[in-house]
């Protein structure tokens, strides 16, 4: 039998895990290749959770989370430590997922190395470079290094066609289909301390993005007390680790009998709260894809978003951070059953549970030829 053909699979963020952990489980079942799983460690409590979910163990571990760290930081952290790993496993691929500053040093250290960059969800695009920041200028980048792009939609696979660039294109759906799918299946919970899931009608909402730091931060919180003058309503808000983000959002809903702040749920936590939940209020990418799956709307908290086949096929609306329009957009979705149900309904755009399979087979047929 031929020797097995090394392929390292690289990621630091909790996005990344949930995302690739279908991919890495797909590539581990196979003797056709050895599967490295390297940690950079940009994030750690948050993706050893959804590492110890999905059964997974890391081969290496990078350690280079720094508290309150610089995307410098990490870019350099990242790129030193994973070119000394680079010379020493050599791979045949490098498998990158989304637009973390992880997935950009990664994929850098590997073109500095010679070796072929595959991109998962690739050719998401809001064509402003500042934002989100620093993905998107993170996103282009990689896509400019990689040789296997994995367009999770076929709009994904057009913006890669649009921005020229070399290698191929496949559309595969995303991975964070077969990831939620998966968890899904097991019909996980989520208790909160004194969260009556039968009594109020929840929001879930999450806020985290560096560009909604500081007063649109501000904003969203007003915003959130605001839809809570409802009575029927309680809000369900996970906090990220950052204290960049967590102090602030303490301090200004703590009090609030009807508001919960928890640590960051873990994933099977968190898809049992989406399926409990009435309506997400967030600016995060994954909850936009995942939401549609379990049948529940998403206002998102952004100027722009690289998801709008979401806005299009009516699973998002984009809200932005004015207090009086995510007040306004709440409140309709609260008020009007038709809105809510027309939104709660519409066909989940970005993929089927299998992109992990579809992934797969384009790599063996890259690495055969
Ligand atoms: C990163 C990604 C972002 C992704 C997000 C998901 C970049 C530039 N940004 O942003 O695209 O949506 O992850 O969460 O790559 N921390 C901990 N423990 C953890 C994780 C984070 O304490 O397990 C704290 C650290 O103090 C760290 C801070 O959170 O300094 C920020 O983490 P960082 O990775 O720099 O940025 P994120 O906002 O998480």
């Amino acid at each position: 039998m031929k020797k097995p053909k090394t392929i390292c699979i690289i990621l630091g963020t909790r996005p990344e895990a949930i995302k690739l952990a279908p991919v890495i489980q797909v590539f581990q079942r196979s003797p056709l290749f050895d599967t490295q799983v390297i940690l950079t460690g940009q994030h750690r409590e948050m993706v050893e959770q959804v590492m110890q979910l999905f059964g997974l163990k890391a081969d290496r571990d990078l350690e280079i989370m720094l508290p309150k760290q610089s995307l410098s930081d990490i870019t350099c952290r990242s790129l030193r430590g994973l070119e000394t790993l680079f010379q020493q496993i050599q791979p045949s691929l490098v498998l990158v997922q989304g637009d973390t500053t992880t997935a950009f040093a990664a994929t850098l250290a590997a073109f500095y190395q010679k070796i072929p960059v595959g991109h998962v969800e690739a050719g998401l695009r809001t064509d402003d470079l500042f934002n989100p920041y620093p993905e998107e200028a993170n996103r282009r980048v990689i896509s400019q290094l990689s040789q296997l792009h994995f367009a999770p939609t076929q709009l994904a696979a057009e913006n890669l066609q649009r921005s020229g660039v070399l290698g191929e294109i496949h559309q595969t759906g995303n991975t964070v289909i077969d990831a939620l799918l998966s968890v899904a299946k097991r019909q996980p919970d989520c208790n909160v301390k004194g969260l009556d899931w039968d009594k109020y009608r929840v929001l879930l909402a999450t806020v985290h993005r560096r560009e909604n730091w500081g007063e649109p931060l501000q904003g969203i919180a007003q915003a959130f007390l605001q839809i809570l003058e409802n009575p029927d309503t309680a809000l369900l808000l996970p906090l990220h680790r950052n204290p960049i983000v967590r102090e602030p959002l303490q301090a200004l809903l703590g009090g609030h009998p009807r508001i919960f702040l928890t640590d960051p749920l873990d994933y099977a936590e968190l898809v049992g709260a989406i399926g409990r939940s009435h309506l997400l209020l967030t600016d995060s990418g994954g909850l936009q894809e995942e939401a549609p799956s379990l049948g529940k709307p998403v206002l998102v908290l952004r100027k722009t978003t690289e998801r709008p086949e979401a806005v299009a096929a009516g699973t998002a609306k984009l809200v932005g951070t004015d207090p009086k329009e995510i007040v306004a957009a709440a409140t309709e979705l609260l008020s009007n059953s038709v809105a809510y149900e027309k939104m709660a309904t519409a066909i989940n755009p970005f993929g089927d549970g299998r992109a992990a399979e579809r992934i797969f087979q384009i790599v063996e047929n890259y690495l055969s030829t």
